[in-house]
């Protein structure tokens, strides 16, 4: 398996599947036919074959999927067998939402910091997690090896904060802020927007209507 190249749309697909797992498991369930995961999944026994054939070996004829075995498989390719440090930049409405989620531990996020360039917040702790000024971001990130940064700052300041956190020696930009970061290839970035996904809602309800207005004439 090592090595091996898994499409993006698969990988992006394996979250879902981790925590169905996950549920699974805590219900004491051992195994599961791809029947049964399609209907609580809610997508098609065959994609679900084809995209956990790929990690090879998982599933038997006639006795399903091992659980506890895809899960913790699932959970190594998603990397999450080892803790990964982070840092939130922004200590505003959403950077304190984040840092209160104390459940992005249990998967091995870890919080190490939270900065801001408000002076009023300096020496506060979110969660136990203090917040520290702007100029101690270079020493506190190259002392913690810190990985992930997250971004939940103004847009405005947002390109020319992660890339100071890459100068420092981050791999990775979590990215609320509304603006593209274009960062060297090498550094990896996954942007949210909950914006989009409620446009998407939004898009959806539309349609809805539609359907409903076709339906009744
Ligand atoms: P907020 O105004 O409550 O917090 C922003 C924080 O960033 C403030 O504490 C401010 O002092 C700090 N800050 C400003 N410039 C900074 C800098 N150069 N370095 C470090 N800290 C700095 O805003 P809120 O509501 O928390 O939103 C933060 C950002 O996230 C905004 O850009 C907003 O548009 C965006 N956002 C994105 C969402 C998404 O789904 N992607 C959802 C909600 C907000």
């Amino acid at each position: 398996m090592e090595g091996r190249e898994i499409s993006q749309a698969v990988i992006r697909r394996l979250p879902r599947y981790y925590r169905y797992l996950g549920e699974l498991l805590e219900n004491g369930v051992e195994r599961i036919s791809s029947n049964d995961l399609s209907k609580k999944m809610h997508v098609t026994a065959s994609q679900i074959r084809q995209d956990l054939n790929n990690f090879g070996g998982f599933g038997q004829q006639g006795y399903g999927y091992n659980v506890k075995y895809l899960y913790t498989e699932i959970g190594k390719i998603l990397g999450l067998e080892e803790d990964h440090d982070m840092v939130i930049i922004g200590a505003g409405n959403l950077g304190h939402a984040l840092a209160n989620y104390a459940a992005f531990e249990k998967r091995g996020f870890v919080l190490k910091g939270i900065f801001d360039v408000n002076p009023t917040l300096k020496g506060m702790t979110i969660r136990g997690v203090p917040i520290h000024m702007m100029d101690e971001l270079e020493d506190f990130v190259k002392n913690n090896d810190i990985e992930i940064g997250i971004l939940t700052i103004p847009k405005a300041k947002a390109i020319e904060v992660a890339n100071q956190l890459v100068s420092y020696g981050v791999k990775a930009i979590w990215n609320f802020a509304h603006t593209d970061l274009n960062l060297p290839d090498d550094v990896i970035v996954e942007n949210v927007h909950l914006s989009e996904s409620l446009m998407r809602l939004s898009y959806n309800i539309s349609r809805y209507k539609e359907e409903q207005k076709k339906s009744e004439k």
